[in-house]
This record gives C-alpha cells, structure tokens and sequence, in this order.
C-alpha cells in the first residue's frame, strides 16, 4: 500500500480480530468431528464466568437468544411487565415481547444516557417481574438501579450486550445483576466469528435451569420438563471465544486509550469504568458531523435514531407516542466514532481532527 493509499484508508467502525491461535482452535474444533455439544462451550462458559465473577455462564447462539433465556429462567409470560430503557437496541424491549409480556418503557439519565432509577422506580407496578438495565455503549446503568431493584424485591437483568468489561462499584458486568446477557456479534468487544452470546448468573439455584433453557429444557435424562428450545452455541465459536477472552482486557484498556486520546465530552460514571464499546458523542449537528467524517474516509452513525417505543413494531403500545424528554432528546443526536482496538495511531489523528473542528 502507498503511503496516500494508507492515510486514507477508510476507518471502519467496528473490525473483528481474528488472528492465528483463533484459526488453529477452529480448525481443530472443525478436524475433530465434535462440532456441537462439546467440551469448547463448557470450558467457555466456566472461563467467562471466571472472568466476569459470575457464579455461572452459559454460551448461547446471540445476545438476543441471551436475553429471551433470561426473561424464561424468571418465568416472565404474559401479563407480566419488564422495564426496559426506551434508548437501546430494540432487542432489549422486543425480547420481552417475545415471551408474550410488555415492555415498559423508561427515559434514560442525561448524563449518562443508561436508564433513569428514577423513571423505574415511578413505573413499578404489581406486574413488574424484572427490569432489564442496559450497560449502554459500554457505560454501566446507575448503582442506583441496583437499589431500587433491591427495594423492590425485583431481578435486575443486565443488557451487557455492549459491555463486556464494563464495572460498577468494583463489580464487572455480568456480576451486578441477577443474570446477564452478552452479545458476541462482531462489532462487539468480544466475539466469537459469527453470532454468540452469553447468559450469566450470580445466582447459583438458577445455574442448571439456565442450561436447561438452551437446550430443549431437558434434564439429564433427557426429557424436557420445561419449555426450551436449541440456543446451543456451535463449538467452533465458543473454540474462537476462548482464544478471545485471553485478550479481552488488553482490547479494552486499548478502547480506552483511543477514547482518551481521540477526546471528547463523554462523561463516564464515576462509580464505574466504561468498557467503550462506542465512543459516541452528542451532537448538534449529527448530519453535518456524519458528513464530515464521510469525507474524510471514517465511519460513524448514529445510534439510535428513533426512542424503542417509537419503532412501528410498537405501533399499538400504549406509550407508542409517549414522550420520553431524555430519550427524545438525544436519540438522534448520539454520533459513534471509531474507537476500536485496530485503529492506528494515524486513525486516531484523523478521527480526533474531525471531531474536534466539529465541535469548535
Ligand atoms: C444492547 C443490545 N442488546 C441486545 C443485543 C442483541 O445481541 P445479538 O445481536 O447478538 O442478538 C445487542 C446487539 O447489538 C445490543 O446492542
């Protein structure tokens, strides 16, 4: 490559790293015939449960297949109410309506854009059988989420789809709650070469059902006793997830150094660390800083444009026109950057650049 070529190569926002040891334990996974049901997945879940400081771990086919065992390991079916942030990735809420309950929308914090304790709290209701707080872009929701949940006798599912290696008053993602949920897809911290997730417990009674609902809901002897279904993670991919947690905290504190250097006005908890997932900046003019990065060969969008309970799939929810002011405040406006571990030192020069005569 010329060194023009090289300057301007266009900076994408998410590059999965697949190296050689990730190759060599996929290439052994697929040469020994063991393509499922194998030792890959259950040493994966034990590491990553390890890892995280979880009491169990249990690899899944997506982050949204994560979320519906979730809300299937509380038993929460129709009737029932979840709360859920209105800004998120729309899996967050559909997967509650997916097991047949309501999702109930809260606004989110303006500083931190996670759901707001306080807008849960005034939602409670003797339907609520869970609210599921999302580590948004790698940020983790408010320990006071944790509180009024405790308060209320109510589990606390994470949403850590985005923040593997995110923490909260020294607790890692995926030991703060009573169960949560990774998403292994490729933009994400971590991944597995295709699509993955992760189911996580602190709860150690809930351990065995939780293997249970990825697999038909079959005990040991193979009957199903309750409603499961297959949401095994392939061998192969829990092989690449394995070589990737050995390099996971490395990757992040990387995130963060690019997120430092590159700068911005992003304010992180002071209770928690960010596990940056996106770096993303709210805009006034989120168009004009798209454009602007457009031009100079780097990707960024917004995520996400339009508040869940605004999606036409909620077109006959009750708070389908609800205002939420935060939510509809700052959806549009919230500007990812790169801030991945691949970005080169230029890369973070060109993406500082732009960021920076923007907002001046
Ligand atoms: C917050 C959040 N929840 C859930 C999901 C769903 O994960 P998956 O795409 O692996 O199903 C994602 C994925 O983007 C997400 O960002």
């Amino acid at each position: 490559m010329t060194l023009l070529a090289e300057v301007m190569a266009r900076i994408p926002l998410a590059k999965p790293i697949f190296d050689e040891e990730m190759a060599n334990a996929a290439m052994g996974v697929l040469r020994s015939g063991r393509w499922v049901k194998g030792p890959e997945a259950q040493a994966f879940g034990k590491e990553f449960a390890t890892w995280c400081g979880a009491e169990a771990a249990v690899p899944c086919q997506s982050g949204s297949a994560a979320l519906w065992a979730a809300l299937r390991l509380l038993e929460i079916g129709p009737g029932d109410e979840v709360i859920v942030p209105g800004l998120t990735f729309i899996a967050t809420a559909t997967s509650v309506s997916l097991v047949g309950a309501t999702p109930v929308f809260a606004d989110v914090e303006t500083d931190y854009w996670c759901i707001c304790p306080d807008d849960v709290n005034s939602k409670i209701t003797e339907k609520t059988k869970a609210v599921i707080g999302v580590h948004l872009f790698g940020q983790p929701f408010s320990p006071r989420l944790v509180e009024v949940c405790k308060q209320h006798s109510i589990p606390l599912i994470e949403d850590a789809a985005q923040a593997h290696g995110a923490m909260l008053n020294g607790k890692m993602a995926g030991a703060i709650g009573d169960i949560a949920c990774f998403s292994f897809f490729p933009s994400k911290n971590m991944a597995v070469g295709g699509e993955g997730g992760m189911v996580t417990t602190t709860r150690p009674e809930l351990a065995e059902r939780l293997h249970r609902l990825v697999d038909h809901g079959r005990d040991d002897s193979l009957e199903s006793i309750e409603l499961g279904t297959n949401l095994r993670m392939s061998e192969v991919m829990a092989a690449i997830g394995r070589e990737q947690l050995k390099h996971i905290d490395q990757w992040i504190a990387i995130r963060r150094n690019n997120s430092t250097s590159i700068g911005h006005s992003t304010k992180t908890r002071p209770e928690g660390t960010h596990a940056w997932h996106q770096l993303c900046v709210l805009s006034d003019d989120p168009s004009g800083l798209i454009s602007a990065m457009d031009s100079a060969e780097i990707d960024a969008r917004v995520h996400y444009p339009v508040p869940c309970n605004r999606h036409s799939v909620y077109q006959n929810h009750p708070q389908h026109n609800d205002t939420l002011s935060v939510c509809d405040e700052i959806s549009h406006r919230l500007v990812a950057v790169p801030v991945h571990p691949s970005l080169t030192d230029s890369d973070i020069e060109r993406i500082r650049s732009v960021l920076h005569l923007r907002s001046s």
